[in-house]
């Protein structure tokens, strides 16, 4: 099989453009409970935020609507493509709070610092390395004002996920999914490969694609993703100049626990 890490330095975003075309179609995307979660960081916030992996601006353009002012860096553009296309389409009063930018979160210089970043929707599971997860972190410290806050969102890593065969079949995830244009979309899922040595595994999303003239397609967005620890992101952190304020299990805010679905780390610039 091929190494997903070449397909692109952005997880596949880039190599597959279908993503992006179906990504605000995902229900569990769409309906992702993060929302209210990142607008109440918002609040708090006193200046502007930035938000690393910004995608298609599923929460950049929901802080934007809410009156805050927010920049957007991600790598792919086909991802950004989808943002900007979706911005056009906001009032002036919502362009205006946003910005969008090609950059890779591993080396980005904005020239400006922020009162809170972002890493939403495990984003960062996405950098394999530990050099590129330092960079990252070094960016990201140099961007935020001293005190800023750092928010780092990722699925709670389950060992399971580092060995059983069980998650090498194909689970579906949903079907039946009609969208505008007449076709009909499933997607399952699938561990192809475990590295559990490097701490990452070959995850696949397959679409299943049924066109109206009854014509299917099966599309792979293959990528690797790498399962952090809690202390190890601690760690990760401290070593950058961040102290660490929080460990939410989820985005009630619930504390941290063995059966949390999330691990979210909101830091300090320290
Ligand atoms: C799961 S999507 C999240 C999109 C959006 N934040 C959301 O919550 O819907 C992950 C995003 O990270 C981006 N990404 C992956 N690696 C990146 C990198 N090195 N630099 C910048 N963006 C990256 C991908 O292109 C993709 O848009």
């Amino acid at each position: 099989m091929n190494d997903a890490r070449l397909d692109d330095h952005c997880g596949g975003y880039d190599a597959r453009r279908f993503v992006a075309e179906f990504y605000d179609d995902i229900p569990m995307y769409a309906r992702r409970p993060d929302a209210p979660f990142y607008l109440d960081l918002a609040k708090k916030a006193s200046g502007p935020i930035l938000e690393l992996g910004c995608g298609t601006g599923r929460l950049l353009i929901a802080i934007a609507r809410a009156g805050f002012s927010i920049d957007g860096i991600d790598l792919s553009d086909s991802m950004l493509a989808r943002c900007e296309s979706k911005l056009r389409d906001e009032p002036p009063a919502v362009r205006e709070h946003a910005t969008i930018r090609k950059a890779d979160m591993t080396a980005f210089d904005l020239g400006k610092q922020y009162a809170l970043c972002i890493a939403p929707f495990r984003c960062f599971a996405h950098l394999i390395g530990v050099e590129e997860q330092l960079a990252c972190l070094a960016a990201v410290r140099r961007h935020l004002r001293p005190g800023g806050t750092f928010v780092l969102d990722l699925f709670n890593p389950d060992p399971a996920r580092m060995h059983d065969s069980a998650f090498t079949e194909e689970a579906v995830e949903f079907d039946g999914l009609n969208l505008s244009d007449g076709r009909v979309l499933a997607r399952s899922s699938r561990i192809a490969a475990f590295h559990p040595a490097a701490q990452y595994n070959d995850t696949e999303l397959i679409y299943h694609v049924t066109h109206p003239d009854g014509r299917t397609e099966r599309l792979v967005h293959s990528f690797p993703t790498r399962l952090l620890f809690r202390y190890e992101v601690e760690h990760l952190l401290a070593r950058q100049g961040f102290a660490i304020r929080e460990c939410f299990g989820d985005y009630d805010r619930s504390p941290y626990g063995d059966r949390s679905p999330e691990m979210i780390v909101v830091a300090e610039k320290s």
